[in-house]
């Protein structure tokens, strides 16, 4: 399956609960408690479907209580639900997942709980200390943190024209090196992400963190005359076009590409005239797969990427073990590739995994290109205190083919395309098994995330985090984690799922 199952923390139940559950059926998920809310769905309904659930193995309450961990709705009015919700009195409602039902036929149809997954949730438009939208202009509460780590930011971003204003200026701001300016339209996209509405006057953003006065000026333009003339002059200007478009091409970063814009190149094929310039190995696959590995890769796609890998990793090793990560464990449509995290429990062990699945995956003919790092970790070095440096476990960034006929409902390619297949980039990592928490919480994403994660670390608990270790500065001492949970318990902050990190 797609992301890793999302199991709630098991919960001491009370003895009345253990009363509810019917004795005749078998009970197989134990950690799992759902309640189906009537309203909307009907009592008969309601009754079919608890049965159906029950005979399937799974714990039905009747009463809405603290014991709940999934709550199923067939009300698709967030608000009214959600009205509901908050006045039934529940100690543990933050807890529990809202659900649409078709996580509940779903589950029904597999007879297991599936993994929830964002378009699942029915999410409250108005988290507590919210104004109403309703009415009066919605104003921010004073509770949105300055850290994107303790932020909600789903796949479903309200304020989607003013961030894409920002990322313009922030990406030009980041070609120039100018790092002050780029952070700041950074996280002021990343908090208008996290609102669960859309910003309609500049009133209503006076409370929230991170809005500077450049941010601000960009937002009235665009709230008066529908558009921001600096972002316009910058979406025509040359120099950003031609080095957005050279560093479009894998392999090719900022430097390479204002090296060639200097040089006076400003197409393709003035670099792939130009006899001076020597492309190395990755830019060189970069050109070949172009049209390919700049479409979007669709979740269909990535789930037989991972089916792949899946086949590979455990004809290698039985007891590999392969997650997702990346954009696709954060619930994204689509990523521009594909990132798994692949080790095996007994320690030491990994460091063949990934020289064993690219020799695999040669074998099999669809491996269109490789660049393999081994590990250079090594524990005794302190967490780094840079936030984008690199880690040192083993990796490899790929490109694959990927026939059309392992992907549901075909590949996402041009009309017309008739190959039958397409390249696809994907990266591996392959972290021991005692760095995994780690490894999957700084694979995770989204970048911004993991930036506040360290930021928050650092400022608020002198504490160092990266994608290998958590060190307490005061305690002089490595935190231990085995899930993401531990971590964020050990920095004090509260759990944020995978799909709620797209800050
Ligand atoms: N990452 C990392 N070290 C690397 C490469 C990536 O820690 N050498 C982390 C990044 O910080 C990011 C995550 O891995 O949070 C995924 O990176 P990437 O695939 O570039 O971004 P996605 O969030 O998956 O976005 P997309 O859907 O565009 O792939
Ligand atoms: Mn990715
Ligand atoms: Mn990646």
């Amino acid at each position: 399956m797609f992301h890793a199952p999302i199991v709630p923390r098991v919960r001491k139940r009370s003895r009345a609960a253990e009363v509810r559950v019917p004795g005749r059926e078998e009970v197989k998920f134990e950690d799992v408690r759902l309640f189906l809310v009537e309203r909307k769905m009907g009592r008969s309904r309601r009754s079919f479907l608890t049965q159906l659930a029950r005979s399937k193995g799974f714990i039905v309450e009747d009463l809405l209580s603290d014991v709940v961990t999934h709550v199923v709705s067939e009300d698709i009015h967030a608000s009214s639900l959600w009205t509901w919700l908050k006045e039934c009195d529940l100690k543990n409602l933050s807890n529990m997942l809202v659900l649409d039902i078709s996580w509940f036929t779903d589950s029904m149809r597999e007879g297991r709980p599936v993994p929830v997954e964002s378009t699942h949730l029915i999410q409250d438009a108005l988290p507590e200390g919210s104004t109403p939208p309703e009415g009066s202009t919605p104003t921010a509460e004073a509770t949105v943190s300055q850290y994107a780590c303790q932020r909600r930011t789903t796949t479903e971003n309200k304020n989607k024209t003013f961030t894409d204003a920002f990322e313009v200026l922030a990406e030009s701001y980041e070609m120039n090196e100018i790092e002050g300016p780029c952070l700041a339209f950074r996280r002021a996209a990343s908090v208008l992400k996290s609102l669960p509405w859309a910003v309609q006057s500049l009133g209503a953003t006076q409370d929230l963190p991170c809005l500077g006065e450049s941010t601000k000026a960009v937002m009235k333009e665009m709230l008066q005359y529908g558009h921001s003339f600096e972002v316009e002059k910058m979406l025509s200007d040359e120099r950003y076009q031609t080095l957005k478009l050279f560093t479009s091409v894998f392999g090719v970063g900022p430097k390479t590409a204002d090296k060639w814009y200097r040089r006076g190149l400003r197409s393709f094929s003035d670099v792939l005239a130009d006899s001076s310039i020597q492309l190395n190995r990755m830019q060189q696959s970069g050109f070949l797969h172009y049209g390919d590995i700049s479409r979007a890769v669709s979740k269909a796609e990535a789930r037989a990427l991972r089916n792949i890998i899946d086949e590979a990793v455990h004809a290698i090793t039985p007891d590999a073990v392969l997650a997702l990560t990346g954009g696709f464990r954060r619930g994204k449509e689509f990523g521009h590739d594909v990132d798994f995290i692949v080790t095996t429990p007994e320690l030491g062990k990994e460091t063949s995994l990934i020289p064993r699945i690219i020799n695999r995956l040669t074998k099999q003919g669809i491996l269109l290109f490789t660049d393999y790092q081994a590990s250079t970790f090594d524990m005794s070095r302190l967490p780094c205190l840079r936030f984008e440096a690199m880690d040192h476990f083993a990796k490899c960034f790929l490109i694959l083919r990927l026939e059309g006929s392992q992907v549901e409902g075909g590949l996402h390619i041009a009309e017309g395309d008739s190959r039958g297949w397409r390249a696809v980039r994907v990266d591996l990592v392959s972290p021991p098994m005692d760095r995994y928490a780690f490894a999957l919480l700084g694979w995770t994403g989204s970048r911004q995330f993991e930036r506040d994660l360290r930021r928050y670390a650092r400022m608020e608990r002198r504490m160092l985090l990266d994608n290998h270790a958590l060190y307490d500065k005061t305690k002089k001492q490595f935190l231990a984690a085995t899930t993401e949970r531990d971590i964020f318990a050990h920095l004090g902050l509260e759990y944020i799922e995978p799909w709620q990190r797209n800050a």
